[in-house]
C-alpha cells in the first residue's frame, strides 16, 4: 500500500528526487493529511526546446514530452490523483474505459495500491505495448465488440450500478491532477506560453491543461492564458465537425474517439483562450511522427504528433507569428506502438542493411574512407 512507501534515505545529501505531483503540488490539489499518497513519480516530465521546429516557424517551440512519465504517458498525472482519491473513499476495485493508455496507467497505478482495475477496451483497436501494460500490471483486461464510446458507456453503467469507481476523465479528480502540468510549463518559461497545442481525444487534457494555466493567471504567476490549439484526427473529429462521429477511423488509435466526454468543458475552455479545433490527416500525423523522431529526437506514438503537424499546418496558414512561445504537448511515448516507425513515408516497410561480419564492409555502406595512417 502507499501508505507503507519506505522514504529514501539522503545520508545527509538534501534528496532531489522529484515526489510525484501530488507531493509536489500538495497545496495546491485537493487532498488532505487523510488521502493516501499512490505515486510512481508522476510529473516534473522535461519541456525540450526544438530548434528543428523553431527553424521551420519562425516561433521559439518547447516540446513537453509526457512520455517520460511512469507508464509513458500523460495519464499517470491524472491517474495519480484518481486513485489516491478513490483508496480514500474505500475502493477496491477501479474500472475505466480505455483507447490504451489510461488502461495502461489504472492498472499501474491500482496495483500499487493493492486494489483491482477492470479496464474496458476496444477489440483488436488498441496498442500492443499499451495492452501488454494492462496485464503486466494485473489489470482485469476486458476487450469489448465495440469502440471506445460503446467503452465508456458500458463503465459509466457498471460503476452506476456496482461498487467499482469510475477513473475515466469524467472522473474530476482526472482532469485535477492532470492540470499540474501546466504548471510545470508555466515553472520553466516563467509565464504562459503565447500559444499550446496538442491532441485531442476525451478533450480532457485540453481541458486540464486551460484549467491549470488559468489557476496560474488569477495566481499572478503569469501574464496571459496561452491560446488553446487542440487537434482531432480528421477521421475522427467530432469537435471540429460540431456533431458525433459514428465510426471513428485514424491510424492514430490513441484518439479515436467520436463522442467526447468533456466536449462541453472544452468547448468553454476554447472560448475563454481564443483557442482552436483543427483536423488533420493520418498523412500529415505520420509526417510529424517522422519530424519528431527523426530531427527533434523524441520518439512519441502517433497521437501525440497531431500537434507538430498542428504546429506547421497553423503556422503555414499564418496564425502563428515569428517569435511566439508555442508548446506542444507529446502525450505518449513512441515505444507503445512502435510499428509505425517501420514505415517509409510511401508506406513500405523500412529495410535495414545486412552485412557480413567485415569491418571494411561496414565502411563502404557508410561511405566512409579509411584515415591516413
Ligand atoms: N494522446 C494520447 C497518447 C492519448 O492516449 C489520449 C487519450 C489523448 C492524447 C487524448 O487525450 O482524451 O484527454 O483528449 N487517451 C485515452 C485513453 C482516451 O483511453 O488512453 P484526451
Amino acid at each position: 500500500m502507499a501508505d507503507s512507501t519506505p522514504s529514501i534515505p539522503s545520508r545527509g545529501i538534501p534528496s532531489r528526487q522529484w515526489r510525484g505531483v501530488l507531493h509536489e503540488y500538495a497545496d495546491r490539489l485537493d487532498i488532505t493529511e487523510a488521502t493516501p499518497i499512490v505515486t510512481l513519480g508522476e510529473g516534473g516530465t522535461p519541456l525540450v526546446p526544438a530548434p528543428a521546429l523553431s527553424a521551420r516557424t519562425g516561433a521559439n517551440v518547447y516540446i513537453k514530452f509526457e512520455g517520460m512519465n511512469p507508464t509513458g504517458s500523460f495519464k499517470d498525472r491524472g491517474m495519480t490523483m484518481a486513485i489516491s482519491k478513490a483508496v480514500e473513499h474505500g475502493a477496491k476495485a477501479v474500472i475505466c474505459a480505455s483507447t490504451g493508455n489510461t488502461s495502461a496507467s489504472a492498472a499501474a497505478y491500482a496495483t500499487h495500491a493493492g486494489i483491482t482495475a477492470a479496464v474496458l477496451v476496444p477489440e483488436g483497436k488498441i496498442a500492443m505495448g499499451k495492452l501488454s501494460q494492462a496485464i503486466a500490471h494485473n489489470a482485469e483486461l476486458i476487450q469489448v465488440q465495440g469502440n471506445f464510446d460503446d467503452c465508456l458507456d458500458l463503465a459509466r453503467d457498471l460503476s452506476a450500478n456496482y461498487p467499482v469507481h469510475l477513473v475515466n476523465s469524467v472522473n474530476p479528480d482526472r482532469i485535477n491532477g492532470q492540470k499540474t502540468a501546466a504548471y510545470e510549463v508555466v515553472e520553466v518559461l516563467q509565464d504562459a506560453p503565447d500559444f499550446h497545442l496538442l491532441p485531442v481525444g476525451n478533450a480532457g487534457n485540453y481541458t486540464a491543461y486551460s484549467r491549470g494555466y488559468t489557476e496560474e493567471l488569477e495566481r499572478g504567476v503569469t501574464t496571459k492564458l496561452p491560446r488553446m490549439f487542440g487537434f482531432q484526427a480528421a477521421g475522427s473529429a467530432p469537435i471540429v465537425l460540431g456533431h458525433p462521429v459514428k465510426n471513428p477511423d485514424t491510424i492514430a488509435s490513441a484518439i479515436r474517439i467520436g463522442n467526447p466526454a468533456s466536449w462541453e468543458l472544452a468547448l468553454a475552455a476554447r472560448e475563454a483562450t481564443d483557442g482552436y479545433f483543427g483536423a488533420i490527416t493520418d498523412e500529415h500525423i505520420l509526417a510529424a511522427h517522422r519530424l519528431l523522431s527523426a530531427e527533434v529526437g523524441i520518439f512519441v506514438e502517433p497521437a501525440s504528433a497531431i500537434g507538430v503537424a498542428g504546429l506547421l499546418e497553423r503556422s503555414e496558414a499564418g496564425v502563428i507569428p515569428a517569435g511566439a512561445t508555442v508548446v506542444i504537448t507529446v502525450t505518449g511515448h513512441g515505444l507503445k506502438d512502435p510499428q509505425w516507425a517501420l514505415r517509409t513515408a510511401d508506406g513500405d516497410d523500412v529495410k535495414p542493411t545486412v552485412v557480413s561480419v567485415d569491418a571494411a564492409e561496414i565502411a563502404g555502406v557508410l561511405g566512409l574512407q579509411k584515415a591516413a595512417s
